[in-house]
């Protein structure tokens, strides 16, 4: 499918390791692969702003030279079609998954027919991660080692205790890329 661009929308507040896993998983499979961060308005206050996570997003994939990130309003096959889109790329970790997935590809399908819903698995040690329990947990002080990258963890603590971040601008020593 090296002909394709597809899209992976999703909220990524903030991005998790699954959420790379299957950066790499799609990046691997499409010619292009947009990384499309939704601007929320039903989902509440987000943690990250869109910025944010675009920021993030941007770091984290510039290793893959097929990804783009963006964001979008509005309806997601409207975004496919400006940037002509072939494919939106899901990801499915559990059965639990399928029945909204199912839902919003159906749907997708009925107002963009030529769009297609590609699922894939994340690697299974990523099964039970969601960017909900990685806030909840980060909030509550409980540790999120390996669940997202380095510096999606820096961030989070940033956000969560400003002193940190005013620690950091004193002591602007060099750290590892996330
Ligand atoms: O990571 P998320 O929050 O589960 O991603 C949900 C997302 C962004 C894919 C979905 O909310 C979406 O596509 N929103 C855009 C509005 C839209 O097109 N709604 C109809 C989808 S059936």
């Amino acid at each position: 499918m090296k002909g394709v661009i597809a899209i992976y929308p999703g909220s990524f507040d903030p991005p998790t390791n699954g959420h790379l896993d299957l950066i790499e998983r799609g990046a691997n499979i499409f010619g292009k692969l947009v990384v499309a961060v939704l601007h929320n308005t039903e989902k509440g206050a987000p943690l990250f702003s869109v910025k944010e996570r675009k920021e993030m997003l941007t770091a984290l994939t510039h290793p893959w030279k097929n990804v783009v990130v963006d964001s979008f309003e509005g309806l997601l096959v409207d975004y496919a079609r400006r940037i002509k889109a072939r494919a939106l790329l899901r990801g499915i970790r559990a059965i639990s998954d399928y029945e909204y997935e199912l839902q919003m590809a159906l749907m997708n399908r009925k107002l963009q027919p030529n769009l297609e819903t590609v699922f894939m698995m994340p690697a299974e040690q990523y099964s039970y991660l969601s960017s909900r329990l990685v806030r909840e947990v980060a909030q509550l002080g409980g540790s999120i080692k390996g669940l997202v990258p380095d510096l999606v963890e820096r961030r989070l603590r940033e956000k969560l205790d400003p002193a940190v971040k005013l620690e950091h601008a004193r002591d602007p020593r060099p750290r590892k890329r996330g």
